[in-house]
């Protein structure tokens, strides 16, 4: 098969740029950049070119300045090798700064969208018809001079070198996104450079379904398959896989209670389970044990590490009941592709959370050949397609995804007393940014984000609209959201303090009052001290209570097919025993980038109004960051 090759710098998005390329039908791969890329390297390439194999190749993107310390370079014959090239971000400049020119380092970053001014004549934007099209940018450094014979076929008021090209060798480098769907006309771009390189388009998941069945036959051979199966699309998939490949007999399939499921979830997924035919299932009620190791934990790492220690635990006390040997068992697991990276695996990549798939433990028994993983090679999106070649109960497709930590990465936890950190400065400078249209809070509390591929831990801002309600002028107007949308990207690339911004729904039930507080800590009358709270069953009790209601409500309202994803968090911010909610719905294709759903005001409204109805909780948020930078999940 043809393929396109990916030169990976670290970059979180080399997976978009992948799975990109796949759904357009081309073949694409993943390889680290090397540090020490040798003659030998050079030479292996030109073999692949030679053969036709490899007709394409990529630079990603990556967070380091081509200056760093131990940034990844490449040798100027990198360029000399008779393929075609795209270079993006980081691979721009990259290819500038090889071939002896310069890059600045700016000051202020580039961040989000920008206009561009694009040359008709390259065979890049074929077909384009506008001259100016809105592209995606995420950049600190940018090129100054450009390498020599190449010619600038792309440029913004703030970019001078947005986009060049080599046309003759097939050369093109870019500052701006191609792969983001932010980026106007982004799928005819990348269209455009397939044809440049005349690739073939023959990835299908048909033919990979076929490849993968011979593939599992070889590798378990005549060995049996322990898995860990949840109800969820990846894991059933998984299971179905190796089942049509070697047969329910051989397949150990167990389920694990954690305790963090969803309510009911548990007896729910076993019904489903066993309707769908998934022979000798296992269930076991793990639900105090897991709490108990995780009594006292607050970092969002430390609690994945003790669930997936906990799993392997208890894999390791069945292998042990059951006499499983090495010889004779293989332990099967549904890691997709990108668990690969996120979990930083390749040499230089930052972690931004680590998957259960690639804790060290699990890393041994891969290079001991002792692990089967299915659908490695898949995007989640692929996996789908999967379950639908397989002809696999409906009902468990249907479900949203849910991550395997489960309702333990919702409930964040806070063991500190941080009410020292003052936070002022920071809310007032934001504030006057706002022109005080909106009320902005930071929280106490923490949550991931992505930012230039680093993992970020930090603050999200509360918003409030202060009253006279101007929710009652925006009610079932489009511009609501999108407004919202733009102060909140504004101020994720304005200030570097805080990662999230959420939009405080109080006064979306009560319009009519005004409830003006002494206490510094409060805003619309709701006080924002940050309690000091553990995982426990009470918590997630609550949290299961809530995310019924929005589960409901989802159904209900006709939403459940419209929004791909609607974690509900609970946070430790309230008065006194009380907490709050963030909803966080998300429309996605492939969960690599999303934007915030938005709800109809007049069904939410009256969804806040049934979660207010829980004297427990404080009030309610909604996230309105996108991912990038936020990640979908808050840990
Ligand atoms: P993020 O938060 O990284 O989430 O934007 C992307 C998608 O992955 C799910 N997710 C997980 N799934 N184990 C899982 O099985 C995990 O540790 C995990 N963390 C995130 C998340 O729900 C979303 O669909």
């Amino acid at each position: 098969m043809q393929k396109l090759l990916v030169i990976d710098y670290w970059s979180q998005y080399t997976h978009l740029i992948t799975s990109r390329f796949r759904h357009l039908g081309v073949y694409t791969e993943i390889v680290p950049a090397l540090d020490d890329l040798n003659e030998k390297d050079l030479e292996k390439l030109r073999e692949e070119i030679n053969s036709w194999i490899l007709k394409w190749i990529i630079l990603s993107w990556g967070p380091n300045s081509v200056y760093d310390e131990d940034t990844l370079t490449l040798p100027k014959s990198f360029f000399e090798l008779e393929v075609p090239i795209l270079a993006i971000c980081y691979g721009h400049q990259l290819t500038h700064h090889v071939n002896w020119w310069e890059i600045e380092w700016w000051d202020s970053e580039e961040y989000w969208e920008a206009n561009l001014k694009i040359d008709k004549n390259s065979k890049l934007f074929k077909d384009i018809e506008s001259d100016e099209i809105v592209v995606w940018m995420s950049h600190w450094d940018s090129v100054i001079k450009m390498a020599e014979n190449f010619a600038v076929i792309w440029t913004t008021e703030d970019c001078e070198f947005g986009a060049t090209s080599l046309e003759e060798k097939n050369i093109y480098t870019l500052q701006f996104h191609p792969e983001v769907s932010h980026t106007q006309n982004w799928i005819k771009i990348l269209e455009n450079f397939a044809e440049i390189c005349e690739i073939k388009k023959e990835w299908s998941m048909e033919k990979f379904l076929e490849f993968e069945l011979e593939e599992l036959k070889k590798q378990i051979w005549t060995k049996n398959v322990f898995l860990f199966i949840s109800g969820w699309v990846d894991s059933t998939v998984a299971y179905f896989l190796i089942n049509k490949a070697i047969g329910a007999d051989r397949i150990y399939p167990v389920f694990v209670d954690t305790g963090f499921m969803r309510l009911d979830e548990a007896i729910k997924v076993e019904k489903s389970l066993k309707t769908a035919w998934v022979k000798n299932l296992q269930i076991i009620d793990a639900k105090k044990e897991f709490l108990k190791d995780l009594e006292w934990v607050s970092e969002p790492e430390i609690k994945r590490k003790i669930i997936w220690d906990k799993f392997i635990e208890i894999q390791a006390r069945i292998s042990k009941e059951l006499w499983l040997n090495t010889k004779d068992w293989l332990l099967g697991q549904w890691t997709i592709y990108p668990d690969t990276i996120e979990s930083g695996w390749t040499k230089n990549a930052k972690t931004i959370k680590t998957h259960h798939n690639r804790v060290p433990e699990i890393q041994k028994m891969i290079d001991a050949g002792l692990i089967v993983e299915p659908l490695n090679m898949l995007y989640k999106d692929e996996v789908r397609t999967i379950w639908r070649l397989l002809w696999i109960w409906d009902e468990l497709i249907d479900r949203h995804p849910f991550p395997g930590p489960g309702l333990s990465l919702r409930i964040l936890c806070n063991e500190e007393d941080k009410a020292e950190e003052n936070y002022n400065y920071q809310e007032e400078e934001i504030n006057w940014f706002l022109w005080f249209e909106f009320e902005g809070k930071i929280l106490e509390v923490k949550s991931v984000w992505v930012q230039w591929d680093n993992r970020s831990y930090k603050h999200p801002l509360s918003i409030s609209i202060p009253l006279p309600s101007p929710l009652l002028r925006w009610e079932g107007i489009e511009s609501f959201w999108e407004e919202l949308s733009e102060v909140s990207t504004s101020i994720t690339n304005n200030f570097s303090s805080v990662n999230r911004v959420l939009l405080n729904l109080w006064n979306i039930v009560e319009t009519s009052i005004y409830r003006v507080s002494e206490n510094k800590d409060a805003i619309n009358g709701h006080l924002y001290s940050l309690q000091k709270w553990y995982l426990t069953d009470d918590r997630i009790s609550l949290l299961q209570e809530i995310d019924d209601i929005v589960e409901k409500f989802l159904i209900e309202k006709d939403y459940r097919n419209k929004i791909w994803q609607f974690p509900v968090v609970l946070i430790p911010i309230g008065s006194e025993w009380k907490e709050s909610i963030v909803l966080r719905p998300i429309d996605t294709i492939d969960a690599m980038t999303a934007t915030f759903s938005k709800i109809e005001i007049k069904d939410l409204k009256e969804l806040v109004q049934e979660i207010l109805k829980n004297p427990k909780i404080e009030t309610v948020f909604y996230d309105l960051t996108g991912k990038p930078p936020g990640t979908i999940e808050w840990e």
